[in-house]
């Protein structure tokens, strides 16, 4: 898969070389190329960024640099890439998001900062090209970049052979599968005591039937105290008898 990022804080993206994508990149899975938007501002101070119209608080990205930029990036590869948008008035990012953009060939990431981008640059490239505007959570960051690093880890994560145990992300909270509708569980590793804590028995008993059952009734009760919604809005029939008696 290819990234491109253009930013005015090309810094910014540099645990793009660390960890899990850092990898990825090392092994050629992932072409991750970051561009500053400012090679694409031309005046003596390369300006990026200009009141609003209509009046208001803060300055807005101008459109000229972002559309030569976009230009540059989508004439430098084959084909046509999605563009994300990531901006708090966009769509929320969610685990089936990740999982729809991972299958594309090429994406491209417009991080913003000050007011957002001028609207006309999200509607040209729109006209031709596969444009998301995409918010990471209810909360307003101060740009886009951090946006970026939880997309592209999110997505990274779940490309072929990027993750060392295919079955990691099976039981991820948020994963389709039989326990799609609930948050992951406890986990426990050696030693088999630390302070006064054991590990619950279940675990040592070697029964798999009955560490599943175990497994989902913990998703089931974390599921209930932290994200209460989610049970509100999942299928019915995703729940047998024993949840319902939780
Ligand atoms: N830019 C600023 N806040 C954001 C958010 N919550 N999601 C995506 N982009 C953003």
């Amino acid at each position: 898969m290819r990234l491109d990022v253009v930013t005015i804080f090309p810094d910014y993206l540099e645990p793009l070389n660390v960890s899990l994508v850092g990898k990825a990149r090392a092994r050629g899975q992932l072409d991750v190329r970051v561009h500053d938007l400012r090679e694409w501002a031309h005046d003596k101070h390369n300006t990026v960024d200009d009141t609003p119209y209509g009046g208001g608080p803060g300055m807005v990205m101008k459109p000229e640099p972002w559309g030569e930029a976009l230009d540059a990036v989508i004439a430098s590869g084959e084909g046509r890439p999605t563009i994300v948008v990531p901006t708090p008035s966009g769509k929320p990012f969610t685990q089936a998001l990740a999982v729809e953009l991972s299958e594309k060939p090429w994406l491209v990431f417009t991080p913003a900062r000050y007011e957002g981008i001028d609207r006309r640059v999200i509607e040209e490239y729109g006209d031709r090209l596969d444009v998301r505007e995409v918010s990471i959570g209810d909360y307003v960051l101060a740009g886009g970049e951090a946006p970026v690093l939880v997309m592209v880890e999110a997505i990274a994560r779940l490309l072929p052979g990027v993750l060392g145990n295919a079955e990691s992300h099976r039981d991820d909270s948020f994963a389709p599968g039989a326990m799609a509708d609930l948050l992951e569980g406890p986990v426990y590793t050696k030693p088999p005591q630390w302070r006064d804590r054991g590990i619950p028995d279940v675990l040592l008993s070697g029964h798999h039937g009955k560490i599943a059952r175990w497994r989902r009734d913990e998703a089931f009760r974390r599921t209930t105290a932290n994200r209460p919604d989610l049970i509100e809005r999942a299928d019915p029939a995703a729940f047998d008898k024993k949840d319902r008696e939780m």
